[in-house]
């Protein structure tokens, strides 16, 4: 005999434009797998002119969606069209994750979760600097600055090609943050325990313009949010010098954990076959 009782089966999505280079779905997929949970996730390609009817669609719950994953260029008008977005995507002006609750859209960014989760997970202490050097000031240099103070590092110096640009997050983040041009690059990485590359620098098989990590405290960790390929040619380039590196992928992993538990409701574990999947795709 049948069972008669409708179980709920949630549904997640990534939503972008393009989304098909995403890598999300792997990573749901695999803990829907190995939880052994019912449920889907999958890529909602949306142009910018349908993201509202798409939001819309989720708020009246006629998409069928329980929430989900938004990445460019869609984070801005994600946390634009929340009901409830968080503190951290109210100071960043952007979300990256939605869910539905209590009849209202929640919205949060989990990037600087992710970003903070890696460097605990590959290299514990990390944090015991009261320097930070980031390069770049975009999108992804928002969150990862937020988390980096937030976790309590004293100072934090953007460091970025258009110097305008860093001085603007300096001025949203704060006095524990310092913003410099290029040229600044070697007098501020002096005794600083973290670098971290936010650009595209070194992507894809692009060459990376030479890097002399020098100046860095001695044991100062060197990572990178680029994760193609896994070891970029600035991590190399730090390990060379004697530096200890985390590469990006684990960021990509970790801020899609908060997502999951949401939606699904447990919490998954980034474990290494999880990263071995990943990489096989690749
Ligand atoms: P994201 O949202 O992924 O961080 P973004 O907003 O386009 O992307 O920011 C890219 C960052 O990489 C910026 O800091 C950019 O520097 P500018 O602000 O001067 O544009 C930096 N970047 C990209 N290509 C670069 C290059 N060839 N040399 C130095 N910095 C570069």
């Amino acid at each position: 005999m049948r069972d008669s009782r409708e179980t709920f089966v949630p549904h997640a999505f990534v939503t972008g434009y393009p989304v098909k280079h995403s890598r999300s779905p792997l990573i749901h997929s695999y803990w829907l797998e190995t939880l052994g949970l019912e449920g889907s996730y999958t890529r909602q390609e949306v142009v910018p002119e349908n993201f509202a009817g798409f939001i819309a669609g989720l708020k009246s719950g006629e998409s069928g969606f329980v929430g989900g994953n938004i990445t460019i260029p869609h984070k801005e008008t994600a946390f634009k069209l929340a009901d409830r977005p968080d503190a951290l995507s109210q100071e960043l002006g952007a979300s990256n994750t939605l869910w539905m609750e209590d009849g209202r859209l929640h919205a949060t960014n989990t990037d600087g979760y992710g970003f903070l989760a890696n460097l605990d997970a590959t290299a514990p202490g990390w944090d015991k600097t009261d320097r930070a050097v980031i390069l770049g000031a975009g999108g992804a240099s928002r969150a990862i600055i937020q988390a980096v103070r937030d976790r309590g590092i004293a100072e934090i110096h953007v460091v970025n090609r258009t110097a305008a640009r860093a001085q603007e997050l300096a001025d949203r983040f704060g006095p524990k943050v310092h913003a410099h041009a290029m040229e600044a690059l070697a007098e501020v990485s002096k005794g600083a325990g973290l670098f971290v590359n936010t650009t595209s620098l070194g992507m894809d098989g692009e060459a990376a313009p030479d890097f002399d990590f020098s100046p860095l405290a001695s044991g100062a960790l060197v990572t990178d949010i680029v994760y193609v390929p896994l070891v970029t040619p600035i991590l190399r380039q730090a390990q060379d010098q004697g530096f200890a590196i985390a590469d990006g992928l684990g960021m990509l992993l970790h801020q899609a954990a908060p997502g999951f538990e949401k939606w699904f409701g447990k919490r998954p574990v980034v474990d290494a076959e999880l990263r071995r999947r990943i990489l096989a795709d690749m």
